[in-house]
């Protein structure tokens, strides 16, 4: 049995056995292997902008599921482009930066609300993906942490009951998962109050990060660098107020 990485075994428990899935961006095609394997999806779509990465699954399939492939389709292609409207009900797009996932989402509204579920996991970005999403009322419906090396990465559990709807329906949604403080943006709600185990970690990542800048934008004294220097000062009091909450049972909530 292929064994996923916790990266991908994350992405791949948050999957309803019995879904029809499409992995975009597949490359190894771990999970579509992992989905057909554990017989949790009968219908699999892996799907990659590159000749490469599907002869790369194609060599993976060989070798995990000696033969046994019913169900499972490789296609090349950009995107949604490698399936039909309304063709499966679980997407998962993974390892991608969060604005490539903004084009793919958006190119074809229509064709993204018939996929129920999204599971994306970006590599950077993740404030505008989820300004997007918001703005356009899809529902975060859950969002979780995993490790990968020295990396910790973002996993969002997106809906899209409703999505491109009205302005005012999105506001609505979006006022119920992001409630005042921009910070919601970067960190995910749903990280916050379930106070995430790898939270504290991703938190300093993130502060080391913005220190690097500060520390970059100091050493200039123009109008733009002193206003950078005060937006990147006001985010670091953002994560600081997360992470005493993360380290305090007892601590304020850090969104009001
Ligand atoms: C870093 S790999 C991620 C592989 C896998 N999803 C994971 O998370 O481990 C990114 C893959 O996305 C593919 N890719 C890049 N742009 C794409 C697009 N617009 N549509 C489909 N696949 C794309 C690349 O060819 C590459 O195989």
């Amino acid at each position: 049995m292929i064994r996923l990485s916790e990266r991908l075994q994350g992405i791949a428990d948050w999957i309803e056995p019995g879904s029809r899935v499409a992995d975009i961006g597949t490359d190894h095609g771990y999970i579509p292997i992992w989905l057909k394997q554990t017989g949790n999806s009968g219908y699999i779509v892996a799907g990659d902008i590159n000749e490469g990465p599907l002869f790369k699954m194609r060599d993976h399939m060989d070798r995990w599921l000696e033969g046994d492939e019913e169900g499972i389709f490789l296609r090349r292609g950009s995107g949604l482009n490698v399936i039909e409207t309304g063709e499966v009900d679980t997407a998962v797009i993974a390892g991608m930066g969060g604005l490539l996932m903004i084009d793919i989402l958006g190119e074809d509204p229509e064709k993204t609300a018939s996929v129920k579920r999204f599971l994306l996991q970006p590599r950077n970005a993740q404030d505008k993906l989820r300004k997007w999403l918001l703005d356009r009322g899809f529902t975060i419906a859950d969002e979780k942490l995993v490790r990968e090396s020295r990396f910790v990465w973002e996993i969002l559990l997106v809906e899209t009951v409703g999505a491109f709807g009205s302005p005012e329906d999105a506001r609505t949604k979006a006022n119920a998962y992001f409630d005042g403080s921009e910070i919601q943006y970067e960190v995910g709600q749903h990280l916050i109050r379930r106070r995430d185990p790898l939270l504290g970690d991703f938190i300093r990542g993130k502060q080391r990060i913005l220190q690097e800048i500060l520390d970059g934008a100091c050493r200039s004294d123009s109008e733009e660098a002193m206003e950078r220097t005060r937006e990147i000062a006001e985010k670091m009091r953002s994560l600081e107020r997360i992470l005493n909450y993360v380290n305090d049972e007892r601590g304020t909530d850090p969104l009001h």
